[in-house]
């Protein structure tokens, strides 16, 4: 390793320093390099500070498309949900399937609960039953603790729903846990719930040490660490649709065995499970929600029956095809990214401003309408058709197409099985008869 890579104070450089030193030690193409960095910077300064500052060491935006999927039946209201995400087909999918289920009643939702969860996760080789014995006397004491970081929530309807302690000793040794549920109304509420278990956290120690029948123990207590779980399989929502199974066209028993095939096959289910996401990821990123938590929460509640398996399910009795999904979206329209975020603020406007709860029921509708469309392309045309035909424009970008190359070869694959090669192939000929055409036109202007 070279002396000039290793940098100290890098983060209180200014920006245009951390450019040239980044470009001068690592980029192969200097100058192209910091042109195309700065290319990307707001033009409005003051939102770009706001941008620069949800993270640190910020030099650039990194942009990816948003899209709209329109036709979004749900709950009986229509809404035109904004996607933002870099997968050529995943917005027509959603749309497409979106306008074949609001011609048949829509999607329909309902919120099974909205539980947050929260750790506090310490050692203590005292007697669990004693402190066990005590937990009404706890709880009292670690509320009233957190009353004045709790007040403007429990204003809101929300606040600290009910408080466990576990013993999970026999899994480590002296491995106790206070394990909190929350209710946080219309945000997700990282902040909020960190900083009660935090409060807990100290309260509890306090507690232990203090109280004249556990303090007899001669036992401290060690917090390791307070911290929300991001599992919350109590924030549920369930989203279904349905239609008299003739009109799938045929294929509803065999969309019934793709989806089967997902429970039992980990491998498929995975997969299966991706399709769903494509849909969720990109209408949590509009929103200025935090993904990756709903990804890692997803697949943890894929799995909890000790097996990954798919989210949906899909059943065909007596004549009525049902297809549903049940997940869990821990989900905010207030607070973080949420207002502060240009075009986070603008998608909860263009659907309408949504309560936490309607926005699960959204995202959970696009999740659904995903997977509807990639399994009915899988069963029937199969996935690389509409996949490719997206692709064609990436393919054509990429090989450098001028406009009109792009129209040529939109027109001439219509219909066509797109793949690199296939395009490379027709660029050449269409660039080989231009040329001739050319040189045939400049000669009869010649003559
Ligand atoms: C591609 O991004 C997603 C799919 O593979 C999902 C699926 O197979 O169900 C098409």
């Amino acid at each position: 390793m070279h002396e000039k890579n290793l940098i100290a104070g890098f983060s209180k450089w200014p920006k245009s320093k951390k450019i040239q030193w980044l470009v001068e030690t690592y980029a192969a193409h200097p100058e192209e390099t910091s042109r195309d960095l700065a290319g990307f910077w707001h033009p409005n300064k003051e939102l770009q500070r706001i941008i620069d500052g949800f993270s640190e060491n910020t030099i650039s935006n990194y942009a990816l498309p948003y899209g709209i999927a329109p036709n979004f039946l749900i709950d009986g209201r229509y809404f035109a949900v904004p996607m933002v995400i870099e997968e050529s087909s995943v917005v027509a999918a959603a749309s497409s399937a979106a306008k074949f289920w609001a011609d048949r009643g829509g999607f329909h939702t309902r919120i099974i609960d909205t539980r947050k969860v929260g750790q506090v996760h310490f050692f203590w080789n005292g007697d669990f039953k004693l402190l066990q014995e005590h937990h009404d006397e706890l709880e009292k004491s670690l509320l009233q603790t957190v009353g004045p970081l709790t007040v403007n929530m429990r204003k809101r309807g929300g606040g600290i729903l009910d408080l466990k302690l576990l013993d999970l000793s026999d899994l480590e040794p002296g491995y106790r846990q206070l394990r909190v549920s929350f209710e946080t109304c219309d945000s997700m509420g990282a902040n909020f719930i960190n900083s009660v278990l935090e409060a807990f956290a100290e309260g509890l120690q306090l507690f232990i040490a203090q109280h004249p029948a556990l303090s007899e123990n001669p036992h401290e207590v060690d917090v390791l660490m307070a911290i929300l779980s991001n599992y919350t399989p109590e924030c549920l929502v369930e989203v279904w649709v349905e239609c008299p199974e003739e009109e799938l066209g045929g294929f509803a028993g065999r969309f019934a065995q793709a989806v089967r095939i997902a429970e039992i096959d980990p491998y498929r289910a995975t997969t299966h499970n991706k399709g769903i996401f494509n849909g969720i990821d990109a209408v949590v990123l509009a929103s200025g929600n935090d993904f990756r938590a709903i990804e890692a929460c997803g697949h943890a509640y894929a799995a909890r029956d000790g097996q990954y398996r798919s989210l949906s399910k899909c059943t065909v009795e007596n004549g009525l095809f049902r297809f549903s999904l049940e997940i869990p979206l821990a989900l905010g329209t207030v607070g973080g990214l949420t207002k502060l975020h240009p075009l986070a603020k603008r998608t909860l406007e263009l659907l309408g401003n949504p309560s936490a709860r309607e926005l699960m029921s959204i995202v959970a509708s696009v999740g659904l309408a995903q997977n509807f469309a990639a399994i009915r392309s899988l069963i029937t045309t199969g996935i690389q058709r509409g996949h490719m035909k997206l692709h064609l424009l990436n393919i054509l970008n990429h090989l450098g197409a001028s406009e009109a190359e792009i129209t040529a070869a939109q027109t001439y694959f219509d219909g066509k099985t797109v793949s690199h090669s296939a395009v490379q192939h027709f660029l050449n000929g269409w660039r080989e008869a231009t040329q001739v055409s050319q040189g045939v036109l400049m000669a009869v202007k010649k003559g």
